[in-house]
């Protein structure tokens, strides 16, 4: 029996997933807007319910290649050029390359996991604290279900990890899940840590996906680390 993995794969190079893509509106908008990808729809339409992004905050993106959140998160800090008295950072990363994006401190080639890399974002934050962390990042997807959730889980786990260590105090936290069936302890966890914690599922975001958002804000502090 073919396995779930090639079935996928088989029907991404498929005629009509070619053509879905085609006809897809938010590709359409994204080339229209410049956009390096159709996500960046996801962290807009995010941000218009949630106002994450602010002039004068610090970011930090994990999982930013080719760049669409990067494009959008330097246009709401407005940074390039400045135009605020209060200018903003982000600095986004990657473990894949990607070309520069104005305004932004960018970190191709650096895997988020590493203690190298993080030690290289601390250096790049210069003992300031940030804001917002967001992860974007995704495993390649192997089509089976419960792998892929297992390992974006370990993605998440590490990038809250790391927030407890540089989030400011009532900042904020955002990341993308595979839903599954360790969704609801990651709830429980990051209920622990901040004030309040959100499910969304972007208009943007495939509907037969099991793509899904997890927003945490408020965040309560280093003293209520919980891992
Ligand atoms: C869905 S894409 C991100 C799209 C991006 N938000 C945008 O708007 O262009 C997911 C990214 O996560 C990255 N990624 C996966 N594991 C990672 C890791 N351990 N460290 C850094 N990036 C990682 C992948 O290389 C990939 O580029």
């Amino acid at each position: 029996m073919k396995s779930y993995h090639s079935i996928l794969i088989r029907y991404m190079s498929s005629k009509s997933w070619m053509e879905r893509h085609v006809r897809d509106t938010f590709v359409k908008q994204s080339r229209y807007q410049n956009y390096r990808s159709r996500a960046a729809f996801k962290l807009i339409e995010m941000n218009d319910r949630y106002r994450l992004l602010k002039p004068g905050m610090i970011v930090i993106e994990c999982g930013a290649a080719p760049g669409s959140w990067t494009q959008v998160i330097v246009e709401c800090l407005r940074i390039n050029p400045p135009e605020c008295y209060k200018t903003g950072a982000v600095i986004a990363l990657d473990k894949a390359d990607f070309a520069p994006i104005p305004g932004a401190i960018c970190l191709p080639k650096t895997d988020f996991t590493s203690h190298i890399s993080q030690a290289n974002i601390l250096s790049a934050l210069s003992d300031r604290k940030a804001d917002l962390i967001l992860s974007d990042m995704s495993p390649n997807v192997s089509g089976q279900h419960d792998y892929d959730h297992e390992r974006i889980m370990q993605l998440v786990y590490s990038t809250i990890r790391f927030s407890s260590i540089c989030l400011k105090d009532q900042g904020n936290f955002l990341a993308k899940i595979f839903n599954g069936n360790q969704t609801e302890k990651l709830i429980e966890d990051l209920s622990k840590m901040f004030q309040k914690v959100r499910q969304v599922k972007p208009e943007a975001s495939r509907a037969d996906s099991t793509e899904l958002y997890v927003l945490a804000t408020g965040f309560k502090g280093r003293e209520n680390q919980i891992l």
